[in-house]
């Protein structure tokens, strides 16, 4: 039984291929009628926990309830409740939208009598009615985000799954179909959770945020409350000796990282402690290139969270991949 209001509920989800543990022990409640952000890198596990949900892949351990149904038993029930954008396109590119939107329609059983009038629906939805006999082939990338989305609704699920929604499209388009997603979610009511490693994205549209890293939930809350949890202010130090500055224990820092070749030190009330800093770099005759003074952002929060910063942690999770992609083909190794 799921929780009371969790239209979504986890208990120690695993999911493995092979050894590797992509998804690990993750326990998460997601409301009725949220906007719910799995915010990660590249790697982090996101696409394998919504594939876990959406019933396209099994997990290893713990449990999941989807509307009610649980995922290993009654995954059925589960696909009837949800609609999925998938990262990757799954659009025909060889086919028109109406061919595509009518190919859905079928697979969902919508009434033939009704088909006609949901993919009008749809069409004009996502702004896409002039192209509607376009083969996919010749839209372009925000436009198949768009239809992708669209046709995710088409049979009026209670909760969408939206996989990287506006990955690479433009700043432009990006907030466009945010729009659209704030419209379905406010109008509709429908629960949606997205991924993404945008924290512009996160901060924009999420009620709530899960980040993730190494396929583990790291931090969960509300952007504000995800920022207090930084508790205090960033100063970003760019120095000709980083180690020798991180080195310097001031009583008013209560956090350094070295990362980037930058030092952040979280301080409470920056602007008065900025001086201090200066004065010990003169004193030691450290030259500082850059400083900057910033109040807690969500890139801050994943830094506090992970120790790293979110692009640091793509470039580790390649280095992983590439060694247990290495592990698995031996011949690699004496590449
Ligand atoms: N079918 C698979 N077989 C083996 N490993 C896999 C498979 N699918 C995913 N992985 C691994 O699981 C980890 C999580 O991958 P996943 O695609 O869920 O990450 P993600 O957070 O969605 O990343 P991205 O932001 O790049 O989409 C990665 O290390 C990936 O290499
Ligand atoms: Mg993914």
């Amino acid at each position: 039984m799921a929780s009371k209001n969790c239209i979504i509920e986890t208990k120690g989800l695993v999911k493995k291929f092979d050894n590797f543990e992509a998804v690990k022990d993750v326990s998460l409640c997601i409301n009725e009628g949220e906007i719910f952000g799995l915010l990660g890198p590249n790697g982090a596990g996101k696409t394998t926990f919504l594939s876990v949900l959406a019933t396209t892949l099994q997990a290893n351990g713990g449990s999941a309830m989807v509307n009610g149904f649980d995922v290993s038993k009654s995954p059925d029930g589960v696909r009837k409740s949800i609609g999925m954008s998938f990262q990757d396109n799954s659009l025909d590119i060889d086919l028109t939208a109406k061919e595509n939107l009518w190919f859905h329609c079928r697979m969902y059983h919508i009434p033939e009598n009704q088909i006609n009038e949901k993919i009008s629906q749809a069409l004009k939805l996502a702004d896409l009615e002039q192209f509607a006999d376009r083969e996919i082939k010749k839209y372009s990338g925000g436009m198949k985000r768009r239809l992708e989305i669209v046709r995710a609704l088409m049979h009026e699920p209670k909760i969408l799954f939206l996989d990287e929604p506006t990955l690479g499209l433009d700043p432009q388009t990006r907030r466009a179909l945010w729009e659209k997603i704030k419209q379905l979610n406010q109008e509709k009511g429908m629960t949606i959770i997205l991924t993404t490693h945008y924290m512009e994205e996160a901060n924009e549209l999420c009620d709530r945020i899960a980040i993730i890293d190494k396929g583990r939930i790291v931090a969960l809350g509300t952007s504000q409350e995800l920022k207090k949890s930084v508790k205090g202010d960033v100063i970003t130090l760019e120095t000709r000796n980083n180690q020798a500055f991180a080195g310097k224990k001031f009583k008013f820092v209560k956090n350094t990282k070295l990362h980037n070749g930058e030092i952040s030190l979280t301080v409470d009330s920056a602007e008065k402690r900025i001086t201090e800093i200066v004065l010990f770099a003169k004193k030691s005759k450290i030259q500082i290139d850059n400083i900057n003074l910033k109040k807690p952002s969500l890139e801050d929060v994943f830094l506090h969270f992970t120790g790293k910063t979110i692009r640091e942690a793509e470039l580790s999770a390649e280095g992983q991949f590439a060694e247990r992609f290495k592990a698995s083909k031996p011949e690699l190794r004496a590449r």
